[in-house]
């Protein structure tokens, strides 16, 4: 027997695109206080949101998905049908099956790419980063797509003090492609399953249909607020150790945007210096999960504070409780 043929990758995977697409409307503190008894002071003091953006009804998940992916395809220069694969990483599109990758990469003119969905919340952006290297270098596929696509406001329950201030919607995307030159560091990533309970669907479809409501979203801030805090600096070290840069030779900070404060948290305690840019999007987008990292990084390239070939810390983190950190070359 001759034994099988063995598949053969890249030897390098990187960023070749990023795009992103935010929601029209856009919601201020003052258009929620009056429902949770808070105040604008007290919402950007705690979590630094000024606003974010709440998708109208037209604006699906598959609507926000193509647009952040056509700009992220354009970016790269690549065609739709190029990319072999496409990954979406969401936990808020409501339909359990299919995937709304298949649809997504069918309206997007992919000739049959593979297209799956992953659920891993506000760090499913990195995990899919991770996965699409590992395809590309294994010989998988040699494009991948990877969306991070967020309705969070379908799920929110706009009187729960805990949550109502914070989850928002949006999408963005990244072509994943072969390269030279490693642009993508290894993944750091695990989870702690003996806390899910911290941030979780409050209840299953079924229990929360008998009472007319979506199972809406539920999170105990503080304890989040502290394990994110200190757990995911150790993460965001281990990460650059691993891609064998040093916080001085680091460009770009563009952690999860949760809450400023654990952005602040994170920097301090990772001892970032000074000239390290830092992702702040959340001022303006609340916390979108799984978006939230390639929009803000498409922020800081439109407001040229990252620049194509820097070197960027990616730290996500969330219900699982689950995270990922990486080192990536900014496309
Ligand atoms: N508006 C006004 N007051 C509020 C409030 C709100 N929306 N929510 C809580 N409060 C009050 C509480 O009643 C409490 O009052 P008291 O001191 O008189 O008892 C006080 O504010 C502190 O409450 P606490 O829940 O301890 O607030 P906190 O400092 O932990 O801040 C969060 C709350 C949600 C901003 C914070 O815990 C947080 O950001 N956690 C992480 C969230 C996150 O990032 N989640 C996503 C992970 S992916």
């Amino acid at each position: 027997m001759s034994g099988l043929i063995a598949s053969g990758g890249a030897a390098h995977a990187a960023l070749l695109g990023l795009g992103a697409y935010r929601p029209s409307r856009i919601v201020p503190n003052s258009e929620i206080v009056d429902a949770i008894d808070s105040s604008d002071e007290w919402i950007q003091t705690r979590s630094g949101i000024k606003q974010r953006r709440w998708a109208t009804p037209e604006e699906t998940v598959q609507v926000m998905s193509v647009a952040a992916a056509r700009d992220a395809l354009a970016d790269a220069g690549i065609d739709a049908h190029q990319i072999d694969c496409v990954i979406v990483a969401t936990v808020s599109h409501l339909m359990q099956t299919p995937a709304i990758a298949t649809a997504i990469a069918h309206e997007l003119g992919t000739e049959q790419a593979a297209a799956f969905d992953i659920s891993a919340a506000c760090a499913g952006f990195c995990h899919g980063v991770a996965m699409a290297s590992d395809f590309i270098r294994g010989g998988s596929a040699r494009h991948v797509l990877v969306i991070g696509v967020e309705r969070l406001s379908d799920i929110t329950d706009r009187t729960d003090r805990g949550t109502a201030f914070i989850f928002a919607d949006g999408a963005g995307a990244v072509v994943v492609g072969p390269s030279d030159r490693p642009g993508i560091g290894p993944v750091v990533w695990g989870s702690d399953g003996e806390r899910a309970d911290l941030i979780m669907q409050r209840e299953t479809w079924p229990e929360a249909l008998e009472r007319g409501e979506m199972p809406n979203l539920t999170m105990q801030g503080n304890p989040v607020f502290r394990w994110a805090s200190f757990a995911m600096a150790k993460i965001g070290l281990e990460a650059l150790d691993r891609a064998g840069i040093t916080v001085d030779e680091l460009d770009c900070f563009v952690p999860h945007q949760a809450n400023m404060r654990i952005v602040d948290a994170l920097a301090r305690s990772m001892k970032l210096p000074e000239q390290v840019r830092i992702a702040r999007d959340i001022a303006e987008m609340g916390n979108t999960s799984a978006a939230s990292i390639p929009l803000a990084l498409e922020r800081m390239k439109r407001d040229g504070e990252a620049k194509s070939g820097d070197t960027a810390l990616f730290i996500a983190f969330g219900a699982g409780l689950a995270y990922a950190a990486q080192v990536v070359i900014v496309p």
